[in-house]
């Protein structure tokens, strides 16, 4: 049988279609990018949750049903960490009763926080966080925002000593706290801090994440989009093509490779209400990662937005 030119040309097309859709599925259900906390040895998946806003006042079934989706996608997609605060509402308590309706608890990474001025209030708020969340054991208890921060970090290492959480940390969101959070890091033997770090805001990128990293802490960071502030920068702006040379296929997922690229980072935790919002930054937690180079590109181009 002759082969012409055009059975050849069809035929590398067809094999060519059939490499890429073997790729794309691939990617899709590529395991999760995976990093160390550096205290224990264990691992965690670098996308997790954050509860603050969308869980704070959910209570009618309406409020609660996409809250749902989204804990089960989680679950579904093997992402492991959710972080809350007793400051967040309704937060804790939706998080508790959808992860036990779910039956989801086992595997999953439940970090709160403790938020208030006192010793006693303290340990009152840690307790009903326990309750809150419907576990005798919590991962990740941080002090917020340095809130009392001596007395709390004493009540918390007692409570990692009794074996009811397994990790202690701080955490801030605010630059003005920065100079008092380095001092923290510097004299406390902590599992993780939780700082503010995004595309368009990388201030913690100077002294934090190096300490972190120097001192052997776990690095969890919040306001990884600045809430809605990175994606009204590139409204209306196609994906640069090059995106592509790190598996990015969307905004989402540009500005948390951006943070998770970094050698730091343990995990982001976005905030996310919609099961859609998980299968799509959960494609940050796979494939390639941006180098140094490409992550000075990822800058310039924001910073030029
Ligand atoms: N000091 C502290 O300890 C501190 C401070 C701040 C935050 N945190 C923690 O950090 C977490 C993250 O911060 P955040 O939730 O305030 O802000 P964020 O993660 O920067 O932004 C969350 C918002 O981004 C949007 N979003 C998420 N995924 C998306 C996607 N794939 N496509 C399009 N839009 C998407 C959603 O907006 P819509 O819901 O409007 O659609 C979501 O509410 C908090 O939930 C909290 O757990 C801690």
């Amino acid at each position: 049988m002759q082969i012409t030119r055009r059975d050849a040309l069809v035929g590398l097309a067809r094999t060519t279609a059939a490499l890429l859709l073997a790729g794309d599925v691939r990617a899709q259900g590529a395991p999760l990018i995976r990093r160390t906390i550096p205290s224990s040895g264990e691992t965690m998946p670098v996308i997790g949750l954050g509860t603050a806003r969308r869980y704070e006042a959910a209570s009618t079934a309406a409020d609660l049903a996409p809250l749902r989706d989204t804990l089960r996608r989680l679950k579904q997609v093997g992402a492991t960490v959710i972080d809350s605060s007793p400051t967040y509402g309704t937060a804790e308590a939706v998080v508790g009763d959808l992860v036990d309706e779910l039956k989801i608890r086992d595997g999953l990474f439940l970090a709160t926080k403790v938020s208030i001025g006192g010793r006693e209030a303290g340990i009152q708020q840690i307790e009903q966080s326990f309750k809150k969340y419907k576990t005798p054991k919590l991962d990740l208890i941080a002090v917020h925002n340095l809130r009392d921060t001596d007395a709390h970090l004493k009540t918390l290492r007692d409570l990692k000593q009794a074996g009811r959480i397994r990790y202690i940390g701080i955490t801030s969101s605010f630059e003005n706290q920065y100079v008092d959070f380095e001092a923290v890091m510097k004299r406390e033997t902590l599992d993780f801090i939780q700082i503010d770090y995004a595309l368009d805001n990388r201030n913690a990128d100077e002294r934090l994440l190096p300490l972190a990293k120097d001192r052997g802490m776990g690095v969890m960071t919040n306001l990884p989009f600045g809430r809605g502030r990175l994606f009204n920068a590139v409204q209306g702006k196609p994906l640069p093509t090059w995106a592509a040379e790190f598996d990015c296929k969307t905004w989402a997922q540009f500005f948390l490779k951006y943070i998770v690229g970094h050698e730091a980072v343990t995990c982001a935790i976005p905030g996310m209400a919609k099961a859609e919002y998980v299968d799509d930054n959960i494609g940050a937690a796979q494939g390639r990662l941006p180098d140094a180079a490409m992550r000075k590109r990822m800058e310039a181009f924001i910073d030029a937005a």
